[in-house]
């Protein structure tokens, strides 16, 4: 399988499938990572990785024409999995059909809750005891997809959202590579780690 990851920013999920890819976890070679913000730090790592990179701008164009660029890349790096990694941009209805299968996105809460933006501060807001990030299909229907698998961490009293963020992180980091494994039919395996629960469907 060739996989593309999608990115916006620092690309700390991307650095996490890269290297469990090196380390033969993955059953698929990484041919791109795009970003849609020319100065994504996960631009660099890509690099030093050796992976090709590609820069498509979403500011300034139409979503069409944005999501003609995605595809054209997509498709002369001869992708045919898609990686959402920190991509902040919603992908229309026509892009998602697609790639129907063969899209992940995490999202950094325990969907069905807390959809959307700011999940931390939700977390927070609700009091809830735990939360998690999610891996899943992408789907039209925005943070809907089939779940393929979550990690689930404790929400401490005194958290902030930024250090709650930095502890769901940890386990997106573990959650993802697996995810992806699993999805490509290889043999998902992690290191446990203390405080983190992790299950795939
Ligand atoms: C992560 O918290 C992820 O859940 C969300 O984007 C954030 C940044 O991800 N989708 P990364 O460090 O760029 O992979």
């Amino acid at each position: 399988t060739k996989i593309a990851i999608l990115i916006s920013g620092r690309g700390s999920n991307m650095a996490t499938i890269i290297e469990a890819q090196r380390a033969g976890k993955i059953p698929g070679e990484i041919v791109l990572v795009l970003s849609n913000k020319d100065g994504a730090g996960g631009l660099a790592l890509a690099k030093q990785a050796g992976i090709p990179t590609a820069v498509v701008a979403s500011k300034g164009k139409s979503r069409a024409e944005f999501e003609k660029g995605v595809q054209t890349a997509l498709e002369e790096a001869g992708a045919d999995f898609v990686c959402l990694a920190g991509f902040m941009r919603v992908l229309s209805e026509d892009f998602v059909v697609r790639w129907n299968g063969r899209m992940l996105n995490i999202h950094p809460s325990l969907l069905p809750l807390f959809r959307g933006l700011h999940v931390h501060e939700q977390a927070i807001e609700a009091k809830v005891a735990v939360s998690g990030c999610t891996v899943h299909y992408v789907t039209p229907e925005l943070d809907g997809g089939p779940i393929v698998g979550q990690a689930v961490v404790p929400v401490k009293a005194e958290d902030t959202p930024d250090t709650l963020a930095a502890r769901v992180q940890k386990a997106e980091h573990l959650l993802y590579p697996a995810a992806l494994a699993k999805c490509l039919g290889g043999e998902p395996e992690w290191d446990v780690q203390p405080g983190i629960l992790l299950s795939l469907r």
